[in-house]
């Protein structure tokens, strides 16, 4: 197993029942406005603006975003992937309703995601709180949406938000608990930037947009660049 790997799996492995109880509390009603200086409101607003009926949510977490969404059909094809089954499971539960189809896989991993036969591709991918977990630099982290891309149909969007180090460095308490979340690697986003994210997503589409908003970047991203 890699460094990468292994660092991957280290930052899925906090999800217990505990933490995703209190998740969209401290992370949502806590963490995002106070820490990371942007709305719930917002972030809700980018899902309104990219999903569709047929979605898969990448690092769902526990799920609190794809519940309050309105997708634009009544019978939407939601699929969810992560490699932590407690958050596979919650969100599930939470979005019974749909029907979601599950898919345990490292994002990073091709061969992971080859192994979930997933059988159609999707008109929208979220990967929403999710690049700030990954390990490695940009680079390695764009490993996912290169992955994503092959899950992508060609008028499809991938979107999300990530919490980026040029922004963290403008509140003293944010860059604090940055840190903090670093070293228990919690969070992985010390080379991380809006640049670099806006740098490794325009090599790979063509229409991208990449927005910071306090700590975090916002982005989508769709027409496909052909090589
Ligand atoms: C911070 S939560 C994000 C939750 C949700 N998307 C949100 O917006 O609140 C990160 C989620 O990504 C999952 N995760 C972390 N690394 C992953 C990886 N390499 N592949 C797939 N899922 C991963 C974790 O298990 C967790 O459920």
């Amino acid at each position: 197993m890699s460094t990468i790997d292994k660092d991957a799996i280290a930052g899925a492995r906090i999800y217990n029942k505990l933490l995703l109880n209190n998740y969209d509390f401290w992370v949502h009603r806590i963490n995002t406005p106070l820490l990371w200086h942007i709305s719930l409101d917002e972030m809700k607003y980018l899902y309104t603006t990219h999903i569709s009926s047929n979605h898969l949510d990448v690092g769902v977490g526990s799920g609190l975003l794809l519940d309050s969404v309105e997708f634009p059909s009544s019978n939407p094809r939601v699929a969810l992937l992560d490699l932590n089954s407690n958050s596979l499971n919650f969100t599930a539960n939470r979005i019974a309703r749909y029907q979601p189809e599950l898919y345990r896989a490292n994002a990073l991993s091709r061969r992971d995601i080859k192994q979930c036969s997933i059988p159609r591709n999707f008109d929208s991918i979220a990967c929403n709180y999710l690049i700030h977990c990954l390990p490695g630099h940009m680079h390695q982290k764009a490993v996912l949406f290169d992955n994503m891309i092959q899950l992508l149909n060609p008028n499809g969007v991938l979107f999300g938000a990530t919490i980026v180090k040029d922004g963290v460095d403008q509140y003293v308490l944010s860059r604090v608990v940055n840190s903090i979340f670093n070293s228990l690697k919690i969070f992985s986003n010390y080379q991380d930037t809006t640049n670099t994210l806006l740098e490794v997503l325009s090599t790979r589409f063509q229409k991208v947009h990449v927005e910071l908003l306090g700590c975090v970047a916002l982005y989508s991203a769709s027409k496909l660049k052909t090589i």
